[in-house]
């Protein structure tokens, strides 16, 4: 890499001071520039961002090219002055991809094997068996077919669930069954019991999660969220669990985050609140892919997982 290529890195989480060191020890030569003291605009070559404020981006005359810190880039396409032009890519790291599985894999485990009604028994001191099905009989169904949505349901399938997978376009998915476009979405609903949403948020898929979409689903079914905060709709959920047709949702992920205080979610029984921590980014894992695609842009080779704005990831 060219000595003095400068880097501004932009967080909302607290996590600079870790990058910056996996990323001096892979790249001495990378001049770290940490938001908001990262002086001349025009020196910064690259951004390596999560959530930067509206406007950040495009304020940076010279920049290069944008990295996202997260898999998902609905944070940085949802600014209205993003830099037309500037490519941008996801991070896909196998660590976070991992991690994103076995979360996916630990709520479903706890919905298939209803822990939310022994802690409510427990809250309540009360011993008693429920009846409980084998995996076999408990399908799981997918909202996503991206390296995550595979990757989670191939581990669903490994512990016997049969998983279902629904995607945008049509993919053919060795040991699931797959469904696409509207139709396909309301065909794979009506035989899932744990739906799991996985999809990246763009136009299309906000509001998925809907009164609609749980209706469609069989009664006592169960859903994941560990997409995107706006993949549901928020006040669509307490009626849905409240009436029963859903027995509980496992949510990582908010419409507003953190979730404030007082936010019923907080305190239903059936709703189990996790810190949108499904898949947090490890710097020393994920280091070594940011400096790989500052090296292919430098070079003027393809870049990987690049972003195509106009589908929204
Ligand atoms: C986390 O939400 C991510 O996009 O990686």
């Amino acid at each position: 890499m060219k000595p003095g290529m400068a880097l501004l890195f932009r967080s909302s989480v607290d996590s600079a001071a870790r990058w910056q060191s996996e990323l001096v020890r892979l790249s001495p030569e990378l001049d770290i520039r940490i938001w908001p003291e990262f002086g001349d605009p025009s020196e910064i070559d690259y951004a390596l961002v999560w959530h930067p404020e509206t406007g950040l981006l495009a304020s940076l005359p010279n920049l290069k090219l944008i990295l996202s810190l997260g898999a998902g880039v609905d944070h940085i396409l949802g600014d209205p002055q993003l830099p037309r032009g500037v490519p941008i890519v996801r991070l896909v790291d196998p660590y976070l991809t991992a991690a994103m599985s076995e979360y996916v894999a630990l709520q479903v485990l706890r919905l298939h094997r209803q822990d939310v009604d022994y802690r409510i028994q427990q809250e309540a001191g009360i011993w008693r068996e429920l009846p409980q099905k084998n995996a076999g009989e408990r399908p799981v169904g997918i909202l996503g077919l991206g390296e995550i949505g595979q990757h989670a349901g191939g581990k669903l399938a490994s512990l016997g669930f049969p998983v279902s997978g629904w995607s945008r376009s049509a993919k053919t998915i060795a040991g699931f069954t797959t469904y696409a476009g509207a139709a396909g979405l309301m065909q794979m609903l009506g035989k899932t019991e744990i739906l799991v949403c996985l999809l990246p948020l763009t136009s299309q898929t906000e509001g998925i999660l809907c009164a609609r979409t749980f209706a469609a689903l069989p009664v006592g079914a169960a859903i994941v969220n560990a997409g995107r905060g706006r993949h549901l709709v928020e006040e669509d959920l307490i009626p849905a669990l409240d009436s029963g047709q859903l027995s509980a949702a496992a949510l990582d992920v908010f419409q507003e985050e953190p979730l404030p205080p007082g936010h019923p979610f907080w305190h239903h029984p059936r709703v189990l609140v996790t810190p949108h921590i499904a898949g947090i980014t490890n710097p020393a894992t994920a280091a070594p892919i940011i400096i790989d695609s500052i090296r292919r842009c430098e070079e003027g080779r393809p870049l990987v997982n690049q972003v195509d704005p106009a589908q929204g990831y």
